[in-house]
């Protein structure tokens, strides 16, 4: 039977696939079941920031998986103590939580400001405050931090004591924050609700609400981190301020399933034995691949090519701005970028599969570019004239 009629027939319905299936990948480039070459820039929704078959990813699975890839966090083993203490050292934090997606590494964020309430103003302060148009997975709890009805009104009721103020508006967060709200929960940049980066200014000015109300930032940087906005953590964007928690998914381990909540010193025995869990959360293989795409990163100079890249994608982009009207706005960091048009994302989405080049949409009209941080100027020229062909036609 063939792959798509067997998928339709055997697995949920829960997404709406193109009908491409894709069999191997190199580099920048995937390959479908007839031999056909594509340009991809989703990096499946920004996890394979690597490419795909990086040797050194390929590597580490080989190496791990022919000594051991599970036994379960009852136990010690080596790498998973090594990633943590590799991601504490790149960054402001102090201890790491290691799960399997980005929804469970934002629920455990979310468990531990629950907890932080209750110890530090007792029952009444487990509030939460997030953003419109953010996404934060698919869970219950993280659809109800989701500031989007659409993933929610199937689903209702929902967790208690969330609400939503506009994003890079500091007046809407002063009206719904107060001494009853344990966390607010962010992304540094919006990504499923179409590429909006969070403002400098908004930013310092939240972390002075959070701390006037005893209550943590967590900054969900489960695409925005690992690279794809040019830093390793998007926070460091915005330092001196800083958020409390950050989520890590998606690119982490490169394609392998594993989340991250690293908490600073002041949260870090808020979770005690008992408190959270997971079984897969941290296994070998995945912590050791994790270490891989971290050296990488620093062996590869991988931080300066996505600066470089960019840069580089977000200058032609804005030149076919000039050319044609129907691109109302560019916007992102690093490789996180957005093009807002007047005319349905699906639509160019579909056109530029029809051209062998990979997008996502974010919303209605904006579609993500968000290729593998390894991406070199010959790749982006494939983008550019794809799309300069695609909106002449449009004319
Ligand atoms: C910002 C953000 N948070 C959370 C998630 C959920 O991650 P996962 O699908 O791994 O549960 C996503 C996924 O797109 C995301 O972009």
């Amino acid at each position: 039977m063939k792959t798509i009629e067997t998928t339709n027939q055997f697995i949920l319905n829960t997404y709406k696939r193109y009908p491409v299936v894709f069999e191997k990948g190199t580099g920048c480039y995937l390959f479908d079941e007839n031999g056909k070459k594509y340009l991809d820039m989703s990096s499946g929704i920004a996890v394979s920031l690597l490419g795909h078959s990086h040797p050194e990813v390929v590597k580490a699975i080989k190496k791990q998986s022919n000594k051991l890839l599970h036994t379960s966090n009852l136990y010690y083993s080596t790498p998973a103590p090594k990633l943590a203490k590799k991601l504490v050292e790149k960054s402001v934090f102090s201890k790491a939580f290691f799960c399997n997606s980005g929804a469970e590494a934002n629920e455990a964020a979310l468990k531990i400001a629950k907890k932080y309430g209750k110890i530090h103003g007792g029952e009444k302060k487990f509030k939460i405050l997030s953003f419109k148009n953010s996404f934060h997975g698919r869970t219950i709890a993280t659809i109800t931090a989701t500031g989007q009805t659409k993933y929610q009104e199937s689903f209702t009721p929902l967790l208690p004591g969330v609400e939503y103020a506009e994003y890079n508006n500091i007046e809407s967060v002063k009206k719904l924050i107060s001494d009853d709200v344990c966390a607010v929960i962010i992304e540094p940049l919006q990504g499923e609700g179409g590429v909006h980066p969070a403002q400098g200014d908004f930013i310092k000015q939240l972390r002075e609400l959070c701390d006037k109300h005893n209550a943590l930032l967590i900054f969900d940087e489960i695409q925005t981190g690992v690279g794809r906005t040019g830093t390793l953590f998007a926070y460091e964007q915005f330092l001196p301020t800083k958020p409390d928690i950050v989520t890590l998914a998606k690119g982490i381990a490169a394609g392998l399933p594993m989340g991250v909540t690293l908490v600073n010193e002041k949260l870090s025995e808020v979770l005690q034995p008992g408190d959270h869990a997971s079984t897969f959360g941290g296994n070998l293989l995945t912590s050791s691949v994790a270490l891989a795409v971290l050296n990488c990163i620093d062996n590869d100079k991988i931080l300066e090519n996505v600066q470089k890249s960019g840069s580089y994608l977000i200058k032609k982009l804005n030149e076919l701005k000039l050319k044609y009207s129907s691109i109302k706005d560019i916007r992102g960091q690093g490789l996180l970028i957005g093009i807002e048009i007047d005319f349905p994302a699906p639509e160019l989405v579909n056109a530029l599969i029809d051209k062998k080049i990979i997008t996502v949409p974010a919303g209605t009209s904006v579609v993500r570019f968000l290729p593998p941080l390894i991406i070199k100027k010959k790749e982006i020229d494939i983008l550019i004239d794809a799309l300069d062909e695609i909106f002449k036609k449009r004319i």
